[in-house]
């Protein structure tokens, strides 16, 4: 029998592990989430349209960049300058939107100089979703909901959510946590739309040859509800950008280095895998839809078109 110091360092290696370790994909028990964030902010709010239905689109996509960084800081001049000259309709943002644990409150002195200053100038509208490491204050997802009423360029309507754009309906998921509520949401939503394109798009990759590779969790819960339903999964999370082979008609995009950069090396089911700081562009009218992996100096770097 160890001696009883043991078992009280034992405890309380668990309980410091819990309440501070990192958060990630699935090891943040349900209950202490609930408390994070109210049900009311967790449910989707009504779908709304960015642009009338039959209208081209285009749309700036990047994730994992609120660090403060210089690297930040060029990636938001490179949307700024490229905007200039194609201008975006909107964006939306891949989680991972604020290092390394989210927001302390909607006035987190942050907000001015993470956000404002970078991306209010290019005058559109950016609609995010949670990653893991916007968790990690216990405040941090409701700070980054509510934050929308205080922004010209924030926007995130709940920690779910749809919108039209033109031929195209985007679903702004959660994959922090996903619930068996918002399952059955996105697969009604996604049984209901009538959208030439339907493009699901929140934090964690189903399946990634980048750091954090294939999400077991997703793989078993999330791709059964996209296949057969969406067209394009796009994500974060790995800090680089990735096309990997499609399932049937869905397929898979990172687009995870609007401000982190790791290495990357292609595996099995890469088409496109590069270790670039940069952002993903989507335009897409009744005939195609595309998507563009643009690096910081504004060189694209690769560009691929579904067809219908
Ligand atoms: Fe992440």
């Amino acid at each position: 029998m160890p001696p009883r110091r043991f078992w009280v360092a034992a405890v309380l290696i668990l309980v410091t592990c819990g309440l501070f370790g990192q958060p990630q994909a699935g090891k943040i028990p349900r209950a202490v989430v609930k408390m994070h964030l109210a049900p009311e902010l967790q449910q989707a709010p009504g779908s709304f349209s960015l642009k009338a239905a039959g209208e081209p689109i285009r749309v700036l996509a990047f994730g994992d960049f609120g660090d403060g960084s210089k690297r930040q800081r060029e990636v938001a001049a490179a949307m700024l300058q490229y905007h200039q000259k194609q201008k975006f309709d909107f964006a939306v943002t891949l989680g991972d939107n604020f290092y390394s644990k989210g927001m302390k409150g909607v006035d987190d002195p942050r907000w001015k100089t993470w956000w404002d200053q970078l991306y209010d100038p290019l005058g559109i509208q950016f609609y995010a979703t949670l990653g893991n490491h916007d968790y990690g204050f216990p405040q941090s997802p409701e700070a980054e909901i509510l934050y929308s009423k205080k922004s010209p360029s924030w926007r995130m309507p709940a920690a779910r959510y749809t919108f039209t754009a033109g031929w195209v309906q985007f679903f702004a998921i959660d994959s922090q946590v996903l619930s068996t509520q918002q399952l059955d949401w996105l697969r009604q939503e996604l049984d209901a739309s009538k959208f030439r394109w339907k493009v699901v798009y929140g934090h964690h990759p189903i399946y990634s040859h980048g750091q954090h590779g294939d999400s077991p969790r997703l793989i078993r819960d999330l791709l059964p509800i996209l296949k057969g339903r969406a067209d394009v999964y796009l994500t974060g999370h790995d800090h680089d950008m990735q096309h990997l082979k499609p399932e049937g008609n869905l397929h898979f995009f990172v687009s995870g280095s609007g401000g982190k950069q790791r290495p990357i090396r292609p595996g099995p089911r890469s088409l496109f895998a590069k270790s670039a700081l940069g952002f993903a562009m989507l335009e897409a009218d009744g005939l195609s839809l595309k998507i563009t992996f643009i690096e910081k100096s504004l060189t694209p770097l690769y560009e691929y078109t579904l067809k219908k």
